[in-house]
């Protein structure tokens, strides 16, 4: 096994070795390529596997599903499987040869070799193979002088047109710049001005470009790659002429440093960009978002974040009443998702209102009631307005005198019940 790969996680390394010995049997040639091979060697963690055959990639795809026993997708369109293995994802494809009738458009693919599969991609660092077959297990396939563009820290581009065939990388280049310190060779560099130049965006849909850009947006820190795009006036494709908010993504940023147990919470939940994102475009008026989310695919989550961050000024007036109650907050704040509840708690400008929104990301959103419609039933209220105001007024008695067992919310709600009844 070559020795880059060394540093993969045992059960990965297995995953990888076992998928070499099965396209043995099946006499196929099987790479691991582009960014996990790229993020070996600059010793990162990366485990995201694609794999390349030369030939039939569903072939390969189905024997080690039907040996893992594990879920298999396959993509008859473009001849490529994914599987999902032991929390890992493996894309196998078919190693191939694209060309590109149009700038932007998608490239018409023909069956290749995987060194012609490598030409295709973006940049040299990311056309690197290790073939996974046991004659020449290990090596390291580099037609292109990747491996020697990673050591030097330069992001080259194949050919001229590359940004023209595919604009997306002009954000990828940006992307991988910022991520890994390196910088554009100077032929990319005047590629990638002249692509700008031509206005190559038009070219391609908003979709493709707002995926690379979430993928900005979801780096450690997106911040200078956001900043490079500005200069090279690339954002443009976002909203021409617009005003971006990056001192408020630094905060936002801040406050995910400062509150780790959000950060792990939101990781997985993929939240994080969104309050990036949030903060990106605060400048935004209500035309501005509509436009955004009419343009671009949003989920109905981040359609109606991105919607609600308007709320902004009328949310902290509330917040900062004197004397407001927890429960008034509460009532306030939960029409917001979290992503929202982050951006308002950086973009609001006092600190009572700072304190309102922590208190409710730390202890308020938990809040909920033991007692039931059920209960109420029991206790002779029928379904309908009251008993909604009866559990609504027992909510706001728990949060604000802290209410702490099932029993004490029994005892308010029959209060409730008597001092409504009672004339
Ligand atoms: N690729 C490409 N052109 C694109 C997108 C992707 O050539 N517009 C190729 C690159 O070889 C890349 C591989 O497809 O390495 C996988 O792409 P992707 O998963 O988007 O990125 P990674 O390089 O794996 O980077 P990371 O996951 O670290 O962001």
């Amino acid at each position: 096994m070559n020795d880059y790969l060394k540093q993969l996680p045992g059960p990965l390394l297995k995953i990888i070795r076992e998928i070499g010995q099965v396209s043995d049997d099946l006499n196929l040639v099987a790479f691991l390529v582009g960014g996990i091979v790229r993020d070996c060697i600059l010793e990162r963690s990366n485990f995201d596997v694609d794999i390349v055959v030369e030939g039939k990639a569903r072939v390969l795809a189905k024997a080690l599903a039907g040996r893992w026993n594990c879920r298999i997708v396959l993509h008859k369109q473009f001849q490529t499987a994914t599987l999902f293995y032991k929390n890992f994802l493996i894309d196998i494809s078919s190693a191939r040869n694209e060309t590109y009738d149009k700038p932007g458009a998608l490239p018409i693919v023909q069956p290749g070799t995987v060194a012609e599969d490598l030409f295709r991609r973006d940049f040299t660092i990311n056309a690197l193979a290790v073939c996974l077959n046991k004659r020449h297990n290990g090596q390291l396939l580099d037609p292109l002088g990747g491996f020697s563009d990673l050591i030097k820290g330069k992001i080259r581009i194949m050919h001229d047109h590359s940004f023209l065939d595919d604009p997306t990388r002009i954000l990828r280049a940006v992307r991988f710049q910022k991520r890994y310190k390196f910088s554009l060779s100077d032929r990319t560099r005047q590629c990638l001005k002249l692509a700008i130049r031509s206005n190559c965006e038009r070219t391609v849909t908003s979709q493709r470009l707002f995926v690379e850009f979430k993928k900005i947006m979801k780096e450690a820190d997106p911040l200078p790659a956001l900043k490079m795009l500005n200069r090279t006036r690339f954002l443009r494709f976002i909203k021409p002429q617009a005003t971006f908010n990056y001192h408020l993504v630094r905060s936002v940023q801040h406050f995910y440093d400062s509150n780790p147990r959000l950060s792990v919470l939101f990781e997985d939940e993929d939240f994080r960009w969104l309050s990036y994102f949030l903060a990106f475009i605060s400048f935004f008026d209500a035309d501005a978002r509509n436009a955004l989310v009419r343009r671009f695919h949003f989920t109905k989550h981040e359609k109606k974040s991105i919607i609600d961050a308007l709320y902004k000024e009328r949310s902290g007036k509330i917040l900062s009443s004197r004397n407001i109650k927890k429960s008034r907050i509460f009532k306030e704040l939960k029409k917001f998702n979290v992503p929202t509840l982050i951006f308002f708690r950086c973009a609001m400008p006092s600190q009572d209102r700072k304190e309102g929104i922590q208190w409710y990301l730390d202890k308020g959103r938990y809040f909920q009631l033991s007692l039931t419609g059920e209960d109420l039933k029991e206790m002779g209220v029928s379904p309908g307005h009251r008993m909604g105001e009866i559990l609504s007024n027992v909510l706001d008695h728990k949060i604000d005198y802290n209410l702490k067992s099932r029993k004490a919310e029994l005892l308010v709600a029959k209060k409730f019940i008597g001092s409504i009844e009672s004339p």
